[in-house]
């Protein structure tokens, strides 16, 4: 039977209790038509599948034992979507074999705040970057059969008041940052489901947003699939669906069931709605019918393995003098309590049970010769003098010192946001005391978004694990050895201190209202455009080898609207060890139509070399990559003129660059009235020839005997005078200003 028909055979009640949860994790099934039960379980960077008959959407309860990935903080760093896909397929395999139908990932809302309590799950504070490696994190795990839910839509950046709080944007801002993160995933990947947030946007729930589920998600995007409530977020049943929404999570008891029902007979609720969520429920149903066909086996040990090596490929070395790599006969003292219990993944719903979580001491025969000593605890901020001295004492005895700090588990965490962006201050204690010593020092992270970091110019490196799943303490032991070459870039920039934020004088909102003040310039957008010095910004990571770029290449240097251009280039390993390199692809605009960021991600690829190799990368733009949101037009708009191509081993580190135009981009819109002012008609191509023939003949009495000196004072008078005036400071008629008009509105 095809949906449809199965759809038309059901009764009114069948299709109503398709809409919601049977349980905490099942959609339910009709059994006399075949429809099967959907399994889904988070998500994001491993399997959380819970068994018991106490469910939680908080990782509290226990789920099945599973690989715990590098979380989305960590990944995103790989700037490789190979490496996202790898991740991907990985987990669908999971999926598969533990009966998972679809998985609650990945997360994707943009790092505004570093403060926000999730950020170890999201990618980037920029939106290409996070969309195209949501997108290829989306075609792995769905190469497997199984589903993803892409999540949190939309402008959910804060766990302060999550489920109450509106996000209020001008709309530029939401165009230009909040959403293209979900279009990018949407249109590239077409994910199974969407999961709405809890918040609401501009006033309206995210859970009953017409706007947002349906004119957006679908009509413009494509989006084809089921959107699901994130768990809990349902509030008015019938709105919802009537917004589409087609799944309430978790179950609610079919008290919602019932009011769909009652809406149906009032009216209220038309049957072809109805039909819609069911058909669109019982796609997906069969889909993951389908997909389970597959045999699957779960070999925790290999996936550990694969654990390691993506830890690897995602951890950034910030800073390097000459501290590493160790060497093997190196006298090595490894401080801090994150050593014995190693953070590798934050607190919530993605909460993993993991397989293996070996710590550094176990690992460290392997290595050389290395002495082990708390210095402080990983769990709280207090210092405890004994631990510290015997830290010291190591620290005196060895020739490297290695000192492994992060954020306590219980200071980041899904459901509130941090106060502050400060490390404990016995690990900033230590780490003062130690290069007190006049040793080599190497500071290694285990956090999930931005720490400040007061000593960073008294260390001699640093490396940033982030939190880095279960195979953390083999990635970061091979990477110190350089047994494995770091290759991570930051997916967002690291503030010198919390204050320098662009959100720090909005976060994160009062009376249940966050106001996105700092508007599209969201991390490195603002910390350029102010000229702002930061502690390591986006995009920057250093390697134990050298690249060198030459050879841009633009297809063609001007750009046209439905058009695209390949931009290529060459990148050599120049040093002695193999390694892998992130190059970026920025735009800048310098048509200076609109306020922009200096410049913008539009292109990246990891590409790795052996020593002395060569590869050509090529990236391909289209004219929207070199668009802002109009509000103007109501949609994205690229105006014509100069722009510039930036190739870079990091944000702050452009090494090629070229010129490219952008033409016959169709006019803004002009509105001609008496409030036009003159200057808007002189840049608009249209009137600009009619103003300088017919109308500055006549302004020359304004400009009189201004004399040297006045030009500029004069020019800017005359461009910011609004028609009117011309009455005035001219002696139009009223009747000669309305024929002037009608004279400029034909010309646009
Ligand atoms: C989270 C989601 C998660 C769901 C189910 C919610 O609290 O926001 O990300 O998938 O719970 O556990």
């Amino acid at each position: 039977m095809t949906t449809k028909e199965i759809v038309s055979a059901m009764t009114m009640e069948e299709q109503a209790s398709l809409t919601s949860g049977a349980d905490f994790w099942h959609s339910k099934a009709i059994e006399r038509l075949e429809v099967p039960s959907v399994t889904m379980s988070d998500g994001p960077h491993g399997l959380r599948k819970q068994v018991t008959t106490t469910n939680d959407h908080m990782g509290l309860n226990e789920a099945v034992e599973a690989v715990c990935f590098p979380a989305g903080c960590a990944t995103a760093c790989s700037f490789d979507r190979k490496v996202l896909y790898r991740l991907g397929r990985l987990l669908g395999n999971e999926c598969r074999a533990e009966g998972v139908h679809v998985l609650l990932g990945p997360a994707v809302n943009i790092k505004r705040s570093p403060l926000c309590g999730r950020n170890f799950e999201y990618f980037s504070e920029d939106p290409m970057l996070a969309g195209d490696l949501a997108a290829a994190y989306i075609k792995g795990v769905q190469e497997e059969g199984v589903g993803v839910s892409l999540k949190h839509f939309a402008a959910n950046n804060q766990e302060h008041e999550r489920m109450c709080s509106s996000s209020e944007m001008e709309d530029r801002t939401l165009w230009e940052i909040y959403l293209p993160v979900f279009e990018r995933a949407v249109k590239q990947a077409k994910p199974w489901t969407v999961m709405c947030s809890y918040n609401r946007v501009a006033g309206a729930f995210a859970s009953e947003d017409k706007k947002l589920l349906t004119e957006i998600l679908r009509d413009k995007w494509g989006f084809d699939g089921v959107v699901v409530s994130d768990w809990g977020a349902v509030r008015d049943r019938v709105a919802g669906l009537k917004a589409g929404l087609e799944l309430e999570m978790p179950s609610s008891n079919n008290t919602n069931d019932a009011k769909l029902l009652e809406a149906l007979a009032s009216g209220e609720l038309t049957k072809e709605e109805l039909a819609l969520a069911a058909e669109r429920m019982v796609s997906l149903a069969k889909k993951a019918a389908e997909g389970a066909k597959k045999p699957a086996v779960f070999d925790r040990a290999a996936d550990h393995r694969e654990a390691v090596r993506l830890a690897e490929e995602c951890m950034v070395l910030l800073k390097n003098e000459q501290a590493l790599p160790l060497k093997p006969e190196d006298r090595v003292a490894v401080l801090g309590g994150f050593a014995f219990h190693p953070r590798y993944q934050g607190g919530g719903s993605s909460h993993i049970h993991p397989h293996f979580v070996p710590d550094m001491p176990r690992l460290a025969e392997k290595y050389g010769p290395i002495t082990f000593a708390e210095g402080f605890s990983a769990t709280g901020d207090k210092v405890d003098q004994a631990l510290m001295e015997e830290a010291l004492a190591a620290a005196k005895e060895a020739d490297r010192v290695v000192i492994v700090c992060g954020l306590p588990e219980q200071m980041e965490s899904e459901s509130f946001d941090r106060k502050h962006m400060k490390l404990p201050e016995c690990q900033n204690l230590l780490v003062e005391k130690v290069c007190d010593l006049g040793k080599k020092v190497v500071v290694v992270l285990q956090n999930g978004a931005p720490v400040e970091l007061p000593w960073a110019d008294r260390v001699d490196g640093i490396l940033e694990a982030y939190l880095a799943g279960e195979g953390v303490s083999e990635a970061i032991l091979n990477l110190l050895y350089g047994k494995a070459n770091p290759c991570g870039k930051l997916a967002e920039s690291f503030p010198i201190r919390l204050e320098d934020n662009p959100s720090y004088l909005f976060y994160p909102g009062l009376h249940h209202k966050a106001h996105y003040g700092e508007g599209i310039f969201v991390g490195y957008r603002y910390y350029e455009k102010k000229k702002m010095p930061v502690r390591f910004p986006f995009g920057h990571g250093l390697s134990y080898t050298t690249f060198a770029y030459s050879d841009l290449q633009l297809s063609s240097s001007v750009i046209r609207p439905d058009e695209e251009i390949t931009v290529s280039l060459r990148v050599k390993n120049t040093g002695t060890m193999a390694g892998k390199e992130a190059v970026q692809l920025y735009v800048s605009d310098h048509t200076e139509t609109y306020h922009r960021p200096e410049k913008e991600l539009k292109g990246f690829d990891a590409v790795s070399l052996q020593p002395g190799e060569e590869k050509m990368l090529t990236f391909t733009l289209a004219w929207r990559d070199f668009a802002c949101y109009s509000e103007e037009v109501g949609d994205y708009y690229a105006p014509n003129g100069a722009y510039e191509i930036l190739i870079g081993a990091s944000s702050a580190d452009i090494r090629l660059s070229c010129g490219v135009t952008v033409a016959e981009s169709p006019a803004l819109p002009l509105v001609i009235g008496m409030d036009t002012m003159i200057g808007e008609l002189l840049s608009d191509p249209r009137t600009n020839n009619f103003v300088k023939e017919a109308l500055t003949p006549k302004l020359s009495v304004l400009t009189g005997d201004a004399g040297d000196g006045f030009d500029e004072m004069v020019e800017a008078m005359i461009r910011d005078m609004p028609l009117r005036s011309l009455r005035s400071f001219v002696g139009l008629s009223n009747e000669e200003l309305d024929g002037l008009i009608a004279e400029l509105s034909a010309l646009v």
